[in-house]
């Protein structure tokens, strides 16, 4: 029996060392150690044989079955933590990506997704981005920005006034522009400034090109040595942003109560050359003219610099210029929109397409 325990314990260690994976371990545990194994059932037949052969038989059995189970546990141990680190890399789940399928909620309506990519373009350009308040004062609104007693835009039949709201400079309206805030960034920011105010503004009319509400984006910069040249250069990067590479700019002169000089600033159509569609009738989009109108500008006023003179502004050393464009002009321009009423009826046929 010695001899055959010998025998089984060799053949079993060859198998056991040359076992590639801890299933063909328990293969050879089950066929070795099982119950129906041979050396198993040697070691049960110890008690049948001779008194004087069973100590070194009943040992010699014990002993091959105990290295056995030792060098099989070991080999097992081995695969284990192999077999581990190759399952768990197998079967790595990623947790910080989104579920599946991903579902897009909705997307910006075509007004905000317009203001995101102006204020892209100005931030590029070094600007920050502010915003004011919605009801302003007369003060704010008006006389800081240098309009006269008379100027047609103060008639309570142009601005929306709050009912009860204050008197004289300090009287509360809906502001009807967001140039407010040039005075307010003035009194609060010494220069040099480059910042850009998006925001809704407020006036008495309405018709397929006017809303009561509609939305603003002011630009002001002010430094020294700033001149219409600086003015000029900034829209154009702004235009070409906006409305393709190939644009040029045309300025016009204009009055507003606050620049000076102050204009009005076309792009390029770009719907056709010149005036001329591609087949050869008047352009729909600039009415054959060539140039779209897209803001109003000029350079700030030394009387709007007066008005913040005591924060560091002073019309003998500083310069400036500023700009306000709407938003909902340049949506309709860009993207064909035939009436501005579209922008607030919520119609999803007419939202969708922008998405
Ligand atoms: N506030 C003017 C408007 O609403 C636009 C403007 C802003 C013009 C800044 C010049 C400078 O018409």
């Amino acid at each position: 029996m010695v001899e055959r325990v010998a025998e089984i314990q060799k053949q079993a260690e060859a198998e056991i060392s040359a076992a590639s994976s801890s299933a063909a371990l328990e293969e050879l545990r089950v066929q070795y150690l099982g119950r129906k194994a041979e050396l198993p059932q040697l070691l049960r037949d110890v008690a049948g044989l001779p008194p004087e052969q069973r100590g070194e038989a009943g040992r010699t059995a014990n002993e091959a079955r105990q290295a056995l189970e030792a060098m099989i546990e070991g080999a097992a141990a081995r695969f284990q933590a192999t077999e581990m680190s190759a399952a768990l890399a197998e079967d790595n789940v990623d947790i910080t990506l989104p579920g599946s399928p991903v579902e897009a909620v909705g997307h910006h309506h075509l007004l905000s997704a317009t203001r995101r990519e102006i204020e892209d373009v100005f931030c590029g350009l070094g600007y920050t981005v502010v915003e004011g308040p919605e009801i302003e004062t007369v003060h704010y609104n008006f006389d800081a920005l240098n309009h006269a007693p008379a100027h047609p835009a103060r008639a309570r039949s142009d601005t929306f006034y709050i009912e009860g709201g204050g008197e004289g400079p300090d009287e509360t309206l809906l502001r009807t522009h967001t140039s407010p805030m040039q005075i307010r960034i003035m009194e609060q920011t010494p220069p040099p400034i480059a910042l850009i105010v998006p925001g809704r503004v407020f006036r008495r009319d309405s018709d397929a090109t006017h809303t009561p509400q509609f939305h603003q984006i002011e630009g002001l910069l002010v430094d020294e040595g700033v001149t219409l040249a600086d003015l000029k250069g900034t829209l154009l990067a702004f235009a070409r942003a906006i409305f393709g590479a190939d644009r040029e700019l045309r300025l016009r002169p204009h009055f507003f109560p606050f620049t000076e000089p102050s204009v009005e600033v076309d792009v390029s159509c770009f719907m056709c050359q010149q005036g001329a569609a591609p087949d050869g009738e008047r352009c729909s989009l600039c009415k054959g003219t060539g140039w779209l109108e897209v803001l109003g500008s000029g350079m700030v006023d030394p009387n709007v610099f007066a008005a913040v003179s005591e924060h560091g502004y002073d019309p003998d050393t500083h310069q400036g210029f500023a700009f306000g464009l709407g938003i909902e002009r340049i949506a309709m321009l860009k993207h064909g929109v035939p009436d501005l009423r579209f922008f607030y009826e919520n119609d999803l046929r007419f939202l969708r397409q922008f998405g």
